[in-house]
């Protein structure tokens, strides 16, 4: 950027010196965002810290994601500023949880979002994240039993998308199952004219699905995205307001693609607490003192790292 504050030159400063990539989650503070190397969301991040040739990779998101990176990436260097930085939708599921459906359901396939431990991951055949779940399912064989952890929103979409029957597991990111059905009809109702766009962990997505079959809600004006496919609609709108049901960080990347449209948040309480524990001092720390480093077991990796590169290889 032409004009750098001297937070961010000493930022940038130290990642040179210390051969560091700065990933930043779209949730991420505005700063953080535009001080990191990529901004994106949970595939296109670990696409980039699979194959980035940096020594360390400094991962502004939350723990599962900086994991998932050391899984990626094991002879790098993995830091996340703040090692409290948890997912409440990650932390619904444990490894014996899995275990215990693959004990009743020998031949079946469990497909495990991002969103989960190492542990988790280690267990499950194939991830996927909610920009290539839909995918991820079709290209499991018809059949065969599916086991899909572990949020409930996104399996019910991507069962309603795909047609396929799955057992899903009951879990919940809090920040998205919060932002209710009822106040998504009233925003919708209130703005007849604008475009939404909903996140596939929001606890209204099955309400806007069924508004849109329902013809309450013309189809094309309602998406179902990843934070990803949010950035892609914005490169190519001609929206003048989209109303947008995820967490509020993704607001800077779409007003900064389209400054001529309005994009304004369902509701603004839509804020992941543990996103927002990376702060710009807490960023400084992580790269002057290398702090806080992310270990994965390496057996645990090793089996891990399967499913996420199967995940990897499927969709966009
Ligand atoms: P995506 O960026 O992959 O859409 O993920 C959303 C999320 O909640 C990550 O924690
Ligand atoms: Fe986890 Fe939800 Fe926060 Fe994403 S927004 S990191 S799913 S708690």
């Amino acid at each position: 950027p032409a004009v750098m504050t001297s937070w961010a030159a000493e930022v940038r400063r130290l990642a040179d010196q210390r051969n560091a990539v700065i990933l930043a989650h779209n949730y991420q503070l505005p700063e953080i965002q535009d001080v990191a190397d990529h901004v994106g969301d949970s595939l296109a991040l670990s696409r980039v810290a699979a194959e980035h040739p940096a020594d360390v990779i400094v991962f502004c998101g939350v723990h599962f994601m900086a994991e998932t990176a050391k899984i990626l990436s094991p002879d790098k260097t993995v830091l996340l500023p703040e090692p409290e930085a948890g997912c409440s939708l990650a932390a619904s599921i444990t490894a014996d949880d899995v275990r215990a459906w693959k004990a009743t359901h020998p031949d079946g396939v469990v497909v495990a979002y991002v969103n989960t431990s190492a542990e988790v991951k280690a267990e499950s055949d194939i991830c996927c994240t909610s920009s290539n779940a839909a995918d991820v399912v079709r290209s499991i064989p018809e059949g065969v039993p599916i086991f899909f952890i572990p949020d409930q929103f996104l399996g019910a979409h991507v069962r309603r998308v795909t047609g396929r029957d799955m057992d899903v597991w009951a879990g919940e990111c809090h920040v998205h199952a919060e932002i209710s059905p009822a106040e998504l009809r009233r925003r919708i109702a209130d703005e007849p004219d604008a475009d939404i766009l909903i996140h596939p962990e929001c606890g209204c997505t099955t309400t806007a699905l069924y508004l849109a079959g329902a013809g309450d809600l013309p189809r094309e004006r309602t998406k179902i995205l990843s934070t990803g496919g949010m950035v892609a609609y914005a490169e190519q709108t001609q929206a003048r307001r989209v109303l947008v049901a995820t967490e509020t960080g993704i607001l800077h990347q779409l007003r900064r693609r389209a400054p001529g449209t309005d994009f304004q948040p369902i509701t603004d309480r839509a804020v992941c607490p543990y996103m927002k524990m990376i702060t710009p001092e807490k960023l400084l720390r992580s790269l002057r003192d290398g702090v806080f480093e992310v270990d994965v077991d390496p057996e645990i990796a090793a089996r891990a790292r399967r499913s996420v590169e199967r995940m990897i290889q499927i969709g966009s």
